[in-house]
């Protein structure tokens, strides 16, 4: 059984190959095209899995599933518009050209000429079997949270033997994912994007300034909520989000992206945090009420909100997020949902591309007048990356498959010593050229991870935040700061042999140096670049950067 799956035209388009339940190559269009979060149908990303399965005819494929239901979409869509029938005229013919022009059906058959089954699974169906089947869990709670999917944006389920039964769900307007991006963008940041921005400010804010008013949008029923519109577009605009009514509620003007970052907009972002993260604890509550099950899944887009996802252990045993909950992960869901064998292991997440050391060298070879290359033994290349990232180096580690999911999870990373503060000023200034009051995160060995941080699960998706502790229980601020946030938390990355024997056997020797096996994790990319795919962009981005050191497979390169 070959299944395609796919998901595209809202969020991290990406596309997966799944034989027989078990997930073959997965990415995101994004690592193809450079464009961030790109949405467009991932005819890159579908060549790419095509190729890696080793399928050269599409219509082998027994079918494509589709990551949701056109139908219901556009039943939302419409129905939304007709409230507001002459202002959203554009916006009308433009979604209606392109559902029927540029349908799944219609694109498949323009691109790949594939004319076979297309099968639809609800938007957050996707979202809640990605997260529950790629789960070690036989029965949870599912809670999926995004922005909007066709008419739900929170769905509650219960995963019982394989089998999903959804118990509850919020529908659009009412959203926390639209709130959030709104605010997102209220704080002059990019939404869809800068929403981890306005997670890494929230710690230095005090969230009772705006808490009161941005809670008076919300009423609530025992289960449920709804959010006053009268202050926001979502309903007929697809640009601002906001309305004037929101800055006379906040009684603060809308921050534009060049302005500096004022206290009160600190203040915003820890309301807003604080907000989301008392909704999200309902729902837990809700959840397990109607849920009963030591174990809860969570999906859709907001599951990257690494301090809100901690909350789940307050309710639950043992919590799970998937490696790439947002709209990338359900192409794989829309798949394992219609496949009806048996579960399989897919908690993997090198699902992308590698290179040979051949295809390498042949590259480091046309590059002979800037870089100097190593050739070196497995056990040499642990020991001497460990050696100079002791020495504090920044180091460019490219391993095996690439990533799926928004996270470098140690095979296209950037590492440092998390040790020395000024190791993140460095980073966040010089290498990322990004804004300096956010967080990089740590990798950890899942055997030592409690020792250094509040945690007893392991978290190999770094998707959960926990606060850094020593040995008596106290906040260990000093010993990793350049992976520690301003509040004593940490993302981090648990890692085990099994997962990934590379990055855990360097993490081994870092452990040897330095006393702990802690490494400081961020992804391969220059300011605003999408995630590093190919060995040729790493060695450019190496080049053009001040990045020490480059290791790409066994080969060790330095500049010239
Ligand atoms: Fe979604």
């Amino acid at each position: 059984m070959i299944q395609l799956g796919i998901s595209a035209f809202y969020h991290d388009s990406a596309a997966c190959i799944v034989l027989d339940g078990k997930v073959i190559a997965a990415a995101e269009e994004e690592r193809f095209t450079e464009k961030k979060h790109d949405h467009s149908f991932p005819v890159n990303a579908i060549a790419y899995v095509l190729s890696e399965a080793g399928i050269q005819d599409i219509n082998e494929v027994n079918e494509v599933c589709w990551y949701e239901d056109p139908k219901v979409k556009k039943n939302r869509v419409l129905k939304t518009f007709n409230k507001r029938f002459f202002k959203t005229f554009r916006n009308r013919c433009r979604y209606l050209y392109s559902y029927y022009f540029n349908s799944p059906k219609t694109l498949l058959r323009k691109h790949f000429k594939y004319t076979g089954k297309v099968t639809h699974t609800g938007h957050h169906l996707s979202h809640a079997a990605f997260s529950y089947l790629t789960s070690p869990y036989k029965n949870a709670a599912i809670l999926t949270v995004d922005g909007v999917g066709e008419w739900e944006t929170i769905t509650i389920s219960k995963g019982s033997n394989d089998k999903i039964e959804k118990l509850l769900s919020i529908d659009f307007p009412n959203s926390l994912g639209m709130l959030y991006s709104t605010v997102t963008a209220y704080l002059g940041f990019k939404p869809n994007e800068g929403e981890y921005k306005v997670m890494g400010l929230a710690p230095f804010g005090d969230p009772k300034i705006y808490y009161d008013k941005l809670n008076s949008i919300f009423s609530h029923t025992s289960k449920k909520f709804t959010i006053d519109q009268k202050y926001f577009t979502w309903e007929y605009s697809d640009k601002v989000m906001y309305k004037y009514l929101f800055a006379e509620l906040l009684q603060l003007l809308p921050r534009l992206p060049e302005e500096p970052i004022k206290q009160e907009h600190k203040d915003l972002a820890a309301a807003l945090q604080r907000i989301y993260e008392d909704k999200f604890e309902r729902l837990l509550k809700t959840a397990k009420n109607l849920v009963k099950s030591p174990n809860i899944v969570l999906g859709g887009g907001c599951a990257y909100n690494g301090v809100a996802n901690v909350l789940g252990y307050k309710y639950f045993k043992s919590v799970y997020i998937p490696y790439a909950p947002s709209d990338a992960g359900s192409a794989i869901g829309a798949c394992l949902y219609n496949y009806k064998g048996e579960r399989k292991d897919n908690s993997n997440p090198y699902l992308g591309p590698e290179y040979s050391n051949d295809e390498v060298s042949f590259l480091l070879s046309q590059f002979s007048d800037k870089i100097n290359v190593k050739k070196l033994p497995e056990e040499q290349l642990f020991i001497q990356t460990a050696k100079l990232l002791n020495e504090q180096n920044i180091i460019a580690w490219f391993q095996g498959r690439m990533e799926f999911g928004a996270r470098a999870l140690g095979n296209r990373s950037i590492l440092a010593s998390p040790r020395d503060a000024s190791m993140r000023d460095k980073l966040n200034m010089v290498i990322k050229k990004r804004e300096g009051f956010r967080p990089f995160a740590p990798s950890v060995t899942a055997e030592t991870a409690s020792k250094w941080f509040n945690i007893n699960q392991s978290v190999p998706y770094m998707n959960i935040v926990v606060k850094a502790f020593d040995e008596d229980g106290f906040a260990r601020f000093t010993k990793f700061p350049a992976a520690t946030h301003v509040d004593g938390t940490c993302r981090v990355q648990t890692v085990n042999k099994h997962q990934n024997i590379k990055y855990y056997l360097l993490l081994k020797e870092i452990g040897k140096l330095s006393g702990a096996e802690v490494v400081l994790n961020t992804s391969f990319n220059l300011k605003d670049q999408t995630i590093t795919r190919t060995p040729n962009q790493a060695l450019k981005r190496f080049l053009e950067s001040d990045i020490d050191f480059l290791v790409i497979n066994n080969m060790l390169i330095s500049k010239k």
